[in-house]
């Protein structure tokens, strides 16, 4: 089976195991992920905003745009990654998700890392960080690659190494021109990152 066939039975499953139906009922469709089942680097963000829950896509709107630019400028495009959110369905009114929502959705996210067994995972915000990284602060630690192992099955048969590289979320800065260029730099690195995994 492809990673792609493996990854579509995982959609299918959360739409079968009816995770979250009160998120379910108040948005348009399931935001799954996109990009390459094959790609060394994963993105992780919150959960799909306006645009996201219309179109069916991650980061499509504002800080898609955004976050489109970042990957130009280290000569990466989507087809290189891929790109998923925690939450799979828009909150309502763009609220933050919640505690128990980010844990409902956990195994489906790892599930589909140990599908596509990514060397980097770029976690784009805080919620996104603290899933991996449960003692980050994104203000301190942002920027700061570190080596974690993924335990992906209850009795931990399977481990996956990463590095993971948590960054702050492309709409918080946006607008917000020291926090634009952080990021900016933060983001800089990962070609040098990849360079240093996959030659590792
Ligand atoms: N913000 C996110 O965290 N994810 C999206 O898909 C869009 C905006």
């Amino acid at each position: 089976m492809s990673k792609q066939t493996d990854l579509d039975a995982i959609r299918d499953t959360i739409i079968a195991d009816k995770v979250t139906p009160e998120l379910a009922a108040s948005a348009t469709q399931l935001v799954f992920g996109t990009g390459n089942p094959d790609a060394d680097v994963v993105f992780v963000g919150e959960a799909p905003g306006k645009n996201e829950d219309l179109q069916g896509k991650p980061f499509v709107g504002a800080s898609g745009k955004f976050l489109d630019e970042m990957l130009a400028a280290v000569d990466l495009n989507r087809d290189d990654i891929y790109i998923t959110n925690i939450v799979k369905y828009r909150p309502p009114d763009n609220r933050d998700p919640l505690p128990q929502e980010k844990k409902t959705f956990l195994p489906y996210l790892q599930a589909q890392l140990e599908v596509i067994a990514p060397k980097v995972l770029v976690t784009l915000g805080r919620h996104s960080s603290n899933c991996f990284l449960p003692d980050l602060q994104i203000s301190k630690d942002h920027g700061q690659p570190k080596r974690i192992k993924l335990a992906f099955r209850a009795d931990k048969t399977r481990v996956l190494e990463v590095v993971i590289l948590p960054l702050y979320h492309p709409a918080a800065a946006l607008y917000n021109g020291g926090m634009r260029q952080t990021l900016m730099d933060d983001f800089s690195q990962i070609p040098e990152i990849i360079k240093q995994i996959t030659n590792s």
